[in-house]
């Protein structure tokens, strides 16, 4: 099985194996009581951004339904976007990004 041949999360894949970070990292910051704003870095400047090897796009989730989505270009763009986002109540906030070397990473934060 290949990195490419799943939906590589904490839990069942070992991103070590690609000496790189892949793994959305998702931050919230509350604007008021009707407004989030959702932060999602891929890689934490741990991941290559080359003409041959970059984050492509990161998809933002509710509740595993999906809310946004920003695409990169190679070199040019890091890989890191915020979306605001009316949420009111606890919520799943996920965040899918895909590395066009290795697939499809997802991480998965509660918002309370
Ligand atoms: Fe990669």
């Amino acid at each position: 099985m290949t990195l490419f041949d799943q939906l590589n999360t904490a839990e069942n894949s070992n991103e070590a194996v690609t000496n790189e970070k892949h793994l959305p990292l998702i931050t919230v910051e509350k604007l008021s009581p009707e407004k989030i704003k959702v932060k999602v870095d891929v890689g934490g400047g741990k991941h290559p951004n080359a003409d041959d090897h970059w984050i492509q796009w990161v998809e933002l989730q509710i509740n595993g339904l999906f809310i946004a989505r920003s695409e990169f270009s190679a070199v040019i763009s890091d890989p890191t976007a915020e979306f605001i986002i009316n949420a009111n109540r606890a919520c799943k906030i996920g965040a899918l990004a895909r590395c066009n070397k290795h697939g499809l990473w997802k991480s998965e934060i509660d918002f309370a």
